[in-house]
C-alpha cells in the first residue's frame, strides 16, 4: 500500500506553483457535456477527480484528448445521457453535476448518488429543489433519475436556496444555461469556483450574470458553442501550502494565485504572527518563531473556507495558547483530530466547536487520511513534527492535490512515497 513517509523538522524554503482549482474543474468537466462543439480546457489540475470525470465523459460517448498534462480537448457532440460509467460516478461527489448538464442538454438525466468525502450527512435536497423549479421530476434512489415534465427543455425559474450550497448553486446554473427563459438563483454561494464556472459557460455562449454575488441571473440560450477556457488557480491548494509554511517555519513564494481569493486565509495567518506579502499573482509567506493562537469560524465565501479547517487546525495545535474552531458549514468535520491526537495534538470537540490547546511540538506517528483535506492536515503535521510520520490512505489526498510530494520536496521537505505491504490483519487470539 502506498504511503507518505515524512521526516519532520525541515523549514520550508523556495517557490511552489499552484495548479488549477479542483472545485472549478469538477463542475466544468460535467458542464462540457452541453457544449455543441470542441471545448478546450486549460490549467486543468492533474488529480484523480478530473481523470475520473473525463472517463465518465468518455463513457457517455465524448471524445477526450489530452493535449498536454494540463490541457484537455473534449468533443461531446456525439455523447448521450445513458449508460455512463456508474461505478466511477459513485466514487466522487461532483458526479451530481451531470444531472444539471444532462437535463440541460437532453431533458433527461441518470446518475448515481454522489460519493466523496465523508464528514457527516451531505444531502442534495437543494439540488432537487432547483431541478424541480426548472420543470424536472427527480427520483432519488441509489441513482438520481430526472426528466423534464412533459418532455422538451427545462423552463427558467426563480429558485431561493434554503441553504448556501456550492454544489446546488453550480448544478442549477449549469441546467439553467440551456433552459427556456430566465432563471434567478437567490441565496447563491459566492465561491471563486462558482464565478469560474459561470465564466466558462459564458465563454461557450451562455448568458449568466451575478456569479460571485448571492443573486445569479441566467438567461437560457439555445445552444453552447465550442471554445477555450483556462481554469483559475486553486484557492485551497494555495492555502494548504501557506498553512504548511506557517506550521513548519520558513519562507515560501506561492505563485500562480489570485491573492484576493486568499484574503481570509492570509488574515488568519497574519493574526498568528505569519508575514504574508501580496503581489499581483503570488503571495510570499514568511514564518519565524512560535505561532500565536487564533480563533476561526468557517463560513461560505468570503468567510474562512471550511476546506482549510483541518490545515489551520494543525498550525493551531503548535501555537502559543488555546485556539477555537467553529465549523460553520458541516456537522462533522473533526475526525482528523482523532488521528492527530496520536502525534500529540490536544483537542476537545463539542459538536461544531473544537478547542485546540497549543503544545510545544508534535511527534511523528502512523496516521491515516480520512478525507481529502484531513489528509493534507496529516502531511502538514508530519512536516512540522519531530521524527518520522507515515501517512496512509493517501488516495484521498491524490484526489485533490497535484504533485503534492514533488512540490513539498522542492520546498526542502523530507517526504516521499513508500510502498509497503499491507499490515497483516491483527490476529485475534483463538477462542479460548
Ligand atoms: C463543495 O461541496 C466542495 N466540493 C467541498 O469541497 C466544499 O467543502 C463545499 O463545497 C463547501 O465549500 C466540490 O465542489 C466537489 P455545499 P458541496 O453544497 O457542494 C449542505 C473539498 O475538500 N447542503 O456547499 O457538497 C451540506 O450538507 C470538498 O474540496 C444541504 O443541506 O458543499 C453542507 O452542510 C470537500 N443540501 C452545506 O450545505 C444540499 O442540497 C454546504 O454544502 C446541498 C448541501
Amino acid at each position: 500500500m502506498e504511503k507518505y513517509r515524512i521526516q519532520g523538522g525541515n523549514r520550508l524554503h523556495g517557490e511552489v506553483e499552484i495548479s488549477g482549482a479542483k472545485n472549478a474543474a469538477v463542475a466544468i468537466i460535467p458542464a462540457a457535456l452541453m457544449v455543441d462543439g470542441i471545448c478546450r480546457i486549460e490549467n486543468l489540475p492533474q488529480i484523480s477527480d478530473t481523470v475520473t470525470l473525463l472517463h465518465i465523459l468518455e463513457s457517455l460517448g465524448a471524445r477526450v484528448r489530452m493535449l498536454n498534462l494540463s490541457t484537455v480537448e473534449v468533443d461531446c457532440r456525439r455523447a448521450t445521457w445513458e449508460n455512463a460509467d456508474y461505478d466511477r460516478m459513485r466514487k466522487i461527489r461532483a458526479s451530481y453535476y451531470f444531472v444539471g448538464s444532462m437535463l440541460g442538454r437532453f431533458g433527461v438525466a441518470r446518475t448515481t448518488m454522489p460519493g466523496g468525502c465523508n464528514f457527516g450527512v451531505r444531502p442534495i435536497d437543494q439540488h432537487v429543489k432547483g431541478m424541480n423549479a426548472l420543470g424536472a421530476d427527480v427520483e432519488v434512489t441509489d441513482f438520481i433519475d430526472a426528466r423534464v415534465r412533459g418532455g422538451g427543455r427545462l423552463k427558467g425559474a426563480y429558485v431561493y436556496l434554503d441553504k448556501v450550497s456550492v454544489g446546488a448553486t453550480m448544478n442549477i446554473m449549469i441546467a439553467a444555461a440551456l433552459a427556456e427563459g430566465r432563471t434567478v438563483i437567490e441565496n447563491a454561494a459566492r465561491e471563486p469556483h462558482i464565478v469560474d464556472l459561470a465564466n466558462f459557460l459564458n465563454s461557450m455562449g451562455a448568458d449568466i450574470r451575478g456569479a460571485g454575488t448571492d443573486s445569479i441571473k441566467v438567461n437560457g440560450v439555445e445552444k453552447l458553442h465550442g471554445g477555450t477556457y483556462a481554469i483559475i488557480p486553486d484557492q485551497i491548494e494555495a492555502g494548504t501550502y501557506m498553512a504548511a509554511t506557517a506550521a513548519c517555519g520558513g519562507e515560501v513564494l506561492v505563485t500562480n494565485v489570485i491573492p484576493k481569493h486568499l484574503d481570509c486565509i492570509s488574515a488568519k495567518l497574519r493574526e498568528m504572527g505569519v508575514t504574508v506579502e501580496e503581489y499581483p499573482e503570488s503571495v510570499l509567506v514568511r514564518s519565524t518563531g512560535r505561532l500565536r493562537k487564533v480563533n476561526v469560524k468557517t463560513l461560505p465565501y468570503p468567510g474562512f473556507p471550511t476546506d482549510m479547517q483541518p490545515q489551520i487546525g494543525v498550525a493551531m495545535s503548535i501555537a502559543q495558547g488555546t485556539s477555537v474552531i467553529t465549523e460553520g458549514v458541516y456537522d462533522n468535520r473533526y475526525k482528523y483530530l482523532n488521528q492527530l491526537s496520536k502525534m500529540g495534538v490536544r483537542a476537545q470537540v463539542d459538536g461544531r466547536v473544537a478547542v485546540i490547546e497549543g503544545v510545544d511540538h508534535l511527534t511523528g506517528a502512523t496516521v491515516a487520511a480520512c478525507d481529502l483535506r484531513a489528509g493534507a492536515a496529516m502531511v502538514i503535521a508530519g512536516l512540522c513534527a519531530r521524527g518520522v510520520t507515515m501517512v496512509e490512505d493517501i488516495f484521498y489526498i491524490e484526489r485533490g492535490y497535484q504533485n503534492l510530494v514533488e512540490k513539498f520536496q522542492a520546498l526542502g521537505a523530507d517526504i516521499r512515497i513508500v510502498d509497503e505491504p499491507e499490515e497483516p490483519a491483527q490476529r485475534t487470539p483463538a477462542a479460548g
